[in-house]
C-alpha cells in the first residue's frame, strides 16, 4: 500500500466512533460521490473504452458501498443526511483542475488513487477500533476494497500516461493531499 505523507492521529478514531451516526452519514455521502465521480470521468472520456469499462465497474462497487452504509445507518435507526460539500475533496479537486484534457485526466486518476489510499488508512483504523459485529465486518471489507481501488486507479494512470508521468503526478499529489488533510479539523466524518 502507498505511503501517505500525513498519518491520521488516533484521536480521529475516538471522534469518529464517538458519533457513529454522523460518521456513517458522511461516509454514505462519500460513497455516493465517488461513484458519481467515476461515472463523470467515464462520460468525459467516452472513447477510451478500456478506461470506461474499469470506471463503470468501480462506480458500481461504490454504489453498492453506498447501499451498504445506508443499510448500516438504517439498522441503527438513522437516516441519510442532506447533501453537504466535503472540504477535503473540494480542496483537492480545486488543486487538480487543468485546462488540458489529458493532464486533467491524469491528475484525477492519481487523485482518486490517493483518496482511496486515505479511505484505506481510515477504514483500517475504524475496523480496529470497532467492537466485533456486522459494522466491524463491513469496515474490514471496505478497507480491502479501498486497497483494490487505489491500485486500480494507479494502474489506469500508468497504462494511459506511462510510468514516469504517473509517478511524478503521484509525488506531487501526495504532498498536496497531506497539506490539505493536515489543515482540516478532526471530526466524525471520513475526512
Ligand atoms: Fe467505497
Ligand atoms: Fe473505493
Amino acid at each position: 500500500m502507498l505511503r501517505l505523507r500525513y498519518a491520521t492521529p488516533p484521536a480521529w478514531t475516538t471522534i469518529a466512533t464517538g458519533d457513529l451516526d454522523a460518521f456513517l452519514r458522511d461516509h454514505a455521502a462519500n460513497e455516493r460521490k465517488v461513484s458519481h465521480s467515476a461515472l463523470t470521468l467515464a462520460v468525459q472520456h467516452y472513447a477510451r473504452s478500456e478506461l470506461v469499462a474499469a470506471l463503470i465497474e468501480v462506480a458500481q462497487e461504490e454504489l453498492e458501498h453506498f447501499r451498504q452504509v445506508f443499510e448500516a445507518l438504517r439498522a441503527r435507526g438513522g437516516h441519510l443526511g442532506p447533501d453537504m460539500p466535503d472540504p477535503y475533496t473540494g480542496a483537492l479537486h480545486r488543486q487538480v483542475k487543468h485546462p488540458e484534457v489529458d493532464t486533467y485526466l491524469l491528475r484525477r486518476l492519481v487523485l482518486f488513487a490517493v483518496i482511496e489510499a486515505r479511505g484505506h488508512e481510515r477504514f483500517a483504523m475504524l475496523t480496529e477500533a470497532l467492537d466485533p459485529g456486522p459494522l466491524k465486518q463491513l469496515y474490514a471489507e471496505l478497507t480491502r476494497s479501498e486497497a483494490r481501488h487505489h491500485a486500480l486507479y494507479l494502474r489506469l494512470a500508468r497504462q494511459t500516461f506511462g510510468e514516469a508521468a504517473a509517478r511524478a503526478c503521484l509525488d506531487w499529489l501526495l504532498d498536496v493531499e497531506a497539506e490539505v488533510i493536515r489543515g482540516l479539523p478532526l471530526r466524525a466524518a471520513l475526512h
